[in-house]
């Protein structure tokens, strides 16, 4: 795939012994190489503690960098604590007793909500097109694949790849029980602006204008199901109607089914 970066974005190593893994992310992704010292881009990409980061120059230093991280904090909490097949994500993919559909997520982000379906027992399918946004998600699924609860888990049920969605799906051998959409929103609620992980996102890979194209080549798809994450009062990803839509604390699933779809 073609690699085009937003923003102007660095590899840099703050220590020696990091040096051959940042070259070889730098060539995989197509960015210049630093060391710290050197750096003088906005945003700038790193190992530290064997954890991929990136960290944004305009925020104070006490600003954390962004990293995916399934091993603290809410995506481990829900592995070991929340796998309650009635959660609205779990309903709005077609996950029943006994049915556990296999997903292909075409926005797969930090792979927060793919994280959770894995934990449930569906087989997922990432796909991430913004390369820096991919190289973090492929570092927390690295850290994860190596943990002795969570490890067996995450080889056996996700995989990632680097792709737009509409070359993906196009390329897709057969179709998937479900396609799973959770673009950007354009105008994010204040809320949703003051979580520093979302702005940090949001400068890197944009607004996701064109998410509306994303529901067509779903479509395209032919999958059983497709479920669009939205704000809660936000208007539907298309002009189609879903069948229906469930409703969480601060988003909804609005759940195409077919033949309606087609
Ligand atoms: C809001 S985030 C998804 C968050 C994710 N659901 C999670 O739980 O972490 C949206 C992501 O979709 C990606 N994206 C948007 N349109 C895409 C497309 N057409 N193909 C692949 N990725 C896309 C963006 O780069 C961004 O990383």
């Amino acid at each position: 795939m073609d690699i085009k970066h937003l923003v102007s974005i660095r590899v840099v190593s703050h220590r020696h012994e990091d040096l051959a893994r940042t070259e070889q992310l730098s060539g995989k992704l197509d960015l210049p190489r630093s060391t710290a010292e050197q750096c003088a881009t906005r945003f700038s990409l790193a190992y530290r503690n064997d954890r991929l980061e990136l960290s944004d120059a305009t925020l104070p230093n006490s600003a954390l960098p962004l990293s995916v991280d399934f091993l603290a904090g809410p995506s481990y909490y829900r592995f070991l604590n929340d796998r309650r097949i009635s959660q609205p994500l779990s309903k709005a993919v077609g996950i029943r007793k006994g049915i556990r559909p296999t997903v292909c997520d075409v926005t797969a982000g930090c792979g927060e909500d793919g994280f959770v379906l894995a934990c449930l027992g569906c087989r997922v399918i990432l796909v991430e097109r913004s390369p820096i946004v991919w190289a973090l998600l492929d570092d927390g699924l690295r850290r994860a694949a190596a943990h002795p609860q969570i490890g067996r888990l995450v080889a056996d049920r996700i995989t990632l790849h680097h792709s737009d969605a509409d070359r993906f799906l196009a390329a897709a051998d057969a179709p998937f029980d479900t396609i799973y959409l959770d673009p950007m929103y354009p105008s994010p609620k204040k809320s949703a602006l003051n979580k520093q992980k979302m702005r940090l996102l949001r400068a890197i890979v944009g607004d996701d204008l064109d998410s509306a194209d994303l529901f067509a080549a779903a479509k395209k798809a032919l999958p059983s199901r497709i479920a669009v994450k939205r704000p809660l009062r936000a208007p539907p990803l298309t002009p189609a109607r879903p069948q229906f839509s469930i409703a969480g604390k601060s988003s909804r699933f609005d759940v195409y089914l077919p033949p309606y779809l087609w």
